[in-house]
C-alpha cells in the first residue's frame, strides 16, 4: 500500500513525511497555484530534497499537445530529475506522449482517469501508476468502486506492472473505498489527514488512559 501527498506545500510534507508512512507527493496545477507565484523547478526540487530519492515525485505536464506535453515532459526531466514520474492526462494526445515517454525509458504517472477505458488505454500505454478521480466520478454519477476493482482487474487479466493510484479524494470514507477495491496506491491532500486524525473519541481514548494511568502513578510520571 502507499500512501502520497497531493500537494505542494513544503511545509506540510516536511510534517507529513516525518511523521506518516509516505511513498510520494503528487500535484497538479490548480494544486501549484495555491502556493503562489513560485520559481517552479526550483520549488520542485526542494519538494525532492525533502522527500529524498526513495520516494516519487509525480509532476504535472500543463500542455495539451504532443509537442507541447513532450517539451514540457523534457524541461520536468532536464531541470528535476529523470526519477520523476511525469503526470500526463489520458487524451488522445496524452496517450501518443505516454507512448513516446516509455518508449524513452521516462516514469509515467497517467491522470486525469474518469472512465474505466481511459485506464484500459493508459494500461496498454505502459503507464506505470494510472490515477482514477475518485470523488469527480462520483460527481458525475460514474461508480468509482466498480471502475477501480475493474482497473485492478485488467492489470491482473494483462499481467501489467501498472499500478492504480486513486486520486481526488474529499473525506477517508472514498480513501478507504479505493483501497479495499484494490488500489495499490492512494494520494491525498492534507486535509484528509486532517480529518483522518480528528477524531474526538481517539483524543478521548488517548487522555483517558493517561489519567488512569496518573491515578495510579502520579502526573507526569511515564514508563520510561
Ligand atoms: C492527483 O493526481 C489529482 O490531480 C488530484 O487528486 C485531483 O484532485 P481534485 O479532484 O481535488 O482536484
Amino acid at each position: 500500500m502507499e500512501f502520497m501527498l497531493d500537494t505542494a506545500n513544503i511545509p506540510a510534507i516536511k510534517r507529513y513525511v516525518d511523521t506518516l508512512p509516505v511513498s510520494g507527493v503528487t500535484s497538479n496545477p490548480s494544486i501549484i497555484k495555491k502556493e503562489g507565484s513560485i520559481d517552479f523547478f526550483k520549488h520542485m526540487r526542494e519538494i525532492r530534497e525533502v522527500i529524498g530519492a526513495e520516494r516519487s515525485l509525480h509532476v504535472q505536464v500543463v500542455a495539451d499537445d504532443y509537442d507541447g506535453m513532450m517539451a514540457d515532459a523534457d524541461a520536468i526531466v532536464n531541470h528535476i530529475d529523470e526519477r520523476v514520474y511525469i503526470k500526463v492526462p489520458v487524451t488522445e494526445a496524452g496517450l501518443k506522449v505516454i507512448k513516446s515517454l516509455k518508449a524513452k525509458g521516462r516514469n509515467v504517472t497517467a491522470t486525469a482517469i474518469y472512465t474505466k477505458f481511459q485506464a484500459y488505454l493508459a494500461i496498454a500505454a505502459g503507464a506505470d501508476y494510472i490515477a482514477p478521480y475518485f470523488n469527480r466520478m462520483e460527481n458525475l454519477n460514474i461508480d468509482p468502486t466498480d471502475a477501480i476493482r475493474e482497473m485492478v482487474n485488467e492489470i491482473r487479466r494483462t499481467g501489467s506492472s501498472t499500478k492504480v493510484l486513486a486520486a481526488s479524494f474529499k473525506n477517508v470514507g472514498q480513501v478507504n473505498a479505493a483501497l479495499e477495491c484494490g488500489a495499490q496506491a492512494a494520494t491525498l491532500g492534507t486535509d484528509i489527514f486532517d480529518q483522518a486524525f480528528a477524531m474526538p473519541s481517539v483524543s478521548k481514548a488517548v487522555s483517558d488512559f493517561t489519567k488512569d494511568w496518573e491515578s495510579v502513578f502520579s502526573a507526569g510520571v511515564t514508563i520510561a
